[in-house]
Formats: structure tokens, sequence, C-alpha cells
């Protein structure tokens, strides 16, 4: 295809002070897909991600974001995104149909009320709308904020660590949630910690470490990078995530029969 990249990152550099974060960056991310930047706590993440917005300036390089450049054409490329941190935007005090009708209001997008149902409707909150958030389990207040970081519908939409503090039942939610977007043909870029996050939902994977990209590509072609694999005749064990949500099913069923 050769439809334009959603986002080009080109050498980009940042450093705090003495403390070089960025050292050339590189990436490309493709209309319609889902990149997850995998790095440990403290790789640059957040940084990337912040220069991305135009929330931060980079030192060196250039990145553009739906072709806008981020430096040079900051209220464009504002206008392209949406951007969810770790922390998220829902006010606790309103119920979530107001978040979300407030948020329209805010980007005097028609109809706020009809876009508040069909994003509760469209993220399973639907039953949950007229309650405070601040009764929201976790999974529930972040589905809720990525819903309302899509009214406008923003082209490219950077999900910062969007499952970090949410228990597994939650996480599912979450990655349901994200597939959901890449599925309507938004261009999800999110970062996270965790290998297993990457590997479930992401198109590609870059691996950010020590201020660059070391490896990107496919889960397949990350696979390649490493020796073949022996086969060995052994049981295949489960996760311990896999069991635990066995076990949590369980419950919540007898719960439902119970009550
Ligand atoms: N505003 C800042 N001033 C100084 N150092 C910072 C600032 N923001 C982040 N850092 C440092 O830069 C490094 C990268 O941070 P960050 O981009 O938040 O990483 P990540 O999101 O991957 O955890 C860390 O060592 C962090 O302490
Ligand atoms: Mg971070």
């Amino acid at each position: 295809m050769s439809t334009r990249p959603a986002i080009v990152v080109d050498g980009i550099t940042k450093s705090y002070g003495d403390l070089a974060v960025l050292t050339g960056v590189d990436l490309t991310v493709g209309k319609g897909s889902i990149f997850a930047l995998l790095g440990s706590n403290g790789a640059g993440k957040t940084t990337l991600v912040r220069i991305l917005s135009t929330l931060l300036r980079a030192d060196g390089g250039a990145a553009s974001v739906n072709g806008f450049d981020v430096s040079a054409q900051g209220a464009e490329v504002r206008g392209a995104i949406s951007l969810t941190g770790q922390f998220a935007a829902v006010d606790e005090v309103l119920t979530g149909r107001e978040n979300l009708a407030l948020v329209a209001r805010l980007r005097h997008v028609p109809r706020p009320d009809r876009i508040a149902d069909e994003l509760l409707e469209r993220f399973s909150l639907a039953d949950a709308g007229g309650r405070r958030a601040a009764t929201y389990s976790g999974g529930m207040r972040r589905r809720l904020d990525i819903a309302m970081s899509l009214i406008g519908d923003p082209l490219v939409v950077f999900l910062d660590e969007p499952t970090t503090g949410l228990d597994p039942q939650a996480r599912l939610e979450v990655w349901a949630a994200v597939r959901g977007l890449a599925a309507a043909g938004t261009t999800v870029l999110l970062t996270t910690q965790y290998l297993d996050e990457a590997e479930q939902l992401a198109d590609r994977i870059a691996i950010l470490h020590e201020g660059r990209i070391i490896a990107n590509g496919t889960l397949a072609e990350l696979k390649r990078l490493l020796p073949p694999a022996k086969v060995e005749y052994v049981e295949r064990q489960p996760t311990l995530e896999e069991i635990f949500l066995a076990v949590v099913g369980d419950r919540n069923k007898e719960r439902k029969v119970a009550s």
C-alpha cells in the first residue's frame, strides 16, 4: 500500500539537562494499525509520546503525525490526535454519561448527548452510564477515559500505558476496547512495559532501550531474531493469568446463580 504513514519519527533526540533520554529514535506507524512501544520504566516512552502530541519539544530530529510536522504544525497535529495518559481525565463526581457529554461540549461536537450514549454503548458502559464515575472499577474508568479521548474522531490515538495498575480482568476489557479502535480505522500508538500486552495487541512492536529503538517488527519478525526454538515434548502449563481468570470467572458465575 502506498498510503502515507500515520506517524513518522526520524532521529528524534531529547535530553533533560545532562540526562540523554532519546538519542535518535526512528519509527513508522502505518494507518489504522496498533503499534506498541515497549520499554521498561524510565526508557523514555512518555517523553516520546509527549513529543508526538506536541506537549514537549524534541532537541533534534523530526516527527510527523498524519503528515503534519510536530514542531512546525502543532495545531494541525493536535487536531488529528488524542492522548490518554496513565492518569485518567475522568471526573469522579460526574456520571459516565455526563463526563462524555462534557467533553463533547468542550470540543464543540454536535449532539453531545447522542455521542455520549453511542460511546457508552460501544465501550459496554451503557448500564453504568447514569452512575457516578467514582463507583466504577479500574477497567470501567479506563474504558471511559478511552471513550472520552475518541470524541471528535481523532485519526491517531496515543495510549500511554493504558493498563498499568489494572487487574487482569480489567486489562482484558481495555484490550478489547483498543482492538475495537483499530477495527474502526483509528491508528493506535500505545506504550507498555508488558510483553504480553504488546504480543496480544500490536501489529508491530518497537523496543525502546537506552535512547533508541533496538528492535522493530511484527511479533513473527521479532521471534525470528531469536535462535529457532527446540521442540520439546512437554505439556504446556497454563500461565498464572489464565489460572487467575479461570478461577475468578467461575466465582463470578456462582455469584450470578446465587443472586
Ligand atoms: N521533566 C523531566 N525532567 C527531568 N527528567 C525527566 C523529566 N521527565 C522524565 N524524566 C526522566 O527521563 C527518563 C524517561 O522518562 P519517561 O519518558 O517518563 O520514561 P517512561 O515513560 O518510559 O517510563 C526517566 O529517567 C525520567 O526520570
Ligand atoms: Mg511513562
